[in-house]
């Protein structure tokens, strides 16, 4: 099979088996390791709660963000429709997945548009970083962004799916100082994400020099991508490569502490198997400005619209609710000493 066609079936393969094999990391997030307290008498009026925030010029109803995760298929094209138009309607952010496949397939561009039916959402556009070292520059960044009017670029970093799948883009050399390049050219802002492992101190460290404008810590807990590629691994040595790591990575709350404290002007979004609005919370309180979730959301977009906007308001009325709880009236109060770690 030649490396393109390659593209476009990993793309089919990685929904199918998100929906359909058990991924889990072997982790937990570590958010279960803290509560909030309880105000029996919070001084508040629930249906006053606040759980609005402005982020790169636009307005979210909460801090809630789809994570990056697809494209280039017919199949890939109604689950972003789907995804886009509950964002729309509930006031939420959205990521597509990675735009390699329309970078070089113009044909599959469709499939990542989604602004004719969420004009207002806040909408990133996804690229591997990795690709920086095979060819690409500043221009396809660009054009990543322009294709499906994004308000920011995600450069994703997923070196250990790269090194545990047949055939990955596995050369990570010198890519710090070409994501710095991107950072310094590009007219929107650059966000750096993992996959699934998390981001160190170290790595916290290197994408503020480079100049992100976010980090998203995409913590072990939730899907674990080499779980992903041990179920489409071509042979028997790839497959047990890939489950080596099962147990891999940084749990998503203990990242969320360490990007804080390495870079403590950075915007971090938090994400990696987040299951609830409490989980966004507790993120929040923990310095997040957002809480993103993907496999949760592929499996309501799997089904309609109307299964993602149930999962997205009962997700928001989950923060309200427990801000209402923690006598909080905004998600700044949050972050007041309102968690315990147990
Ligand atoms: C089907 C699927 C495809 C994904 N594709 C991408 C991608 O193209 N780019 C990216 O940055 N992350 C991608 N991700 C990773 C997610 O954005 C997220 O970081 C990861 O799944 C952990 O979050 P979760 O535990 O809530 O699933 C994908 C996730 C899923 C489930």
């Amino acid at each position: 099979m030649k490396k393109d066609t390659e593209l476009v079936s990993r793309k089919s393969d990685h929904i199918q088996i998100n929906l359909e094999r058990d991924v889990r990391s072997a982790l937990t997030t570590g958010l279960e390791k803290y509560r909030f307290i309880h105000e029996a008498l919070p001084e508040l009026d629930l249906n006053r709660v606040d759980a609005t925030l402005r982020l790169f010029g636009k307005t979210l109803s909460a801090p809630i963000l789809i994570s990056s995760m697809t494209g280039g298929t017919d199949r890939a094209g109604t689950i972003n429709l789907r995804l886009a138009e509950a964002a729309q309607s509930v006031g939420v952010a959205m990521g597509v997945g990675s735009q390699r496949a329309a970078l070089e397939h113009p044909e599959l561009t469709a499939t990542f548009q989604v602004r004719r039916v969420a004009p207002d959402i806040l909408l990133f556009a996804n690229l591997g970083a990795t690709q920086l070292n095979s060819g690409y520059a500043l221009d396809h960044c660009r054009r990543a962004v322009d294709m499906i009017q994004a308000d920011a670029l995600i450069l994703h970093l997923n070196p250990l799916q790269e090194a545990v799948q047949a055939g990955g883009d596995v050369n990570f050399a010198g890519l710090a100082k070409k994501i710095e390049g991107i950072c310094k050219k590009l007219e929107a802002p650059v966000i750096a994400k993992e996959v699934g492992w998390g981001i160190s101190e170290r790595t916290a460290r290197l994408l503020a020099d480079c100049g992100v404008s976010a980090i998203d810590v995409a913590g072990a807990g939730g899907t674990s991508w080499s779980q992903v590629e041990m179920h489409r691994a071509p042979d028997e040595f790839t497959r047990q490569l890939a489950a080596t790591f099962v147990g891999w990575g940084i749990p998503t709350a203990e990242s969320i502490q360490i990007v804080r404290k390495a870079a403590p002007n950075m915007t971090v979004f938090a994400s990696g198997g987040l299951k609830d609005g409490l989980d966004i919370a507790k993120c929040i309180a923990l310095g997040a400005t957002l809480g993103g979730m993907a496999g949760q959301f592929l499996k309501a977009a799997a089904i309609s619209t109307e299964s993602v906007v149930e999962m997205m308001q009962l997700t928001k009325r989950q923060i309200e609710v427990t801000m209402f709880a923690c006598g909080v009236g905004t998600l700044e109060g949050l972050r007041d000493g309102k968690l315990v770690n147990t």
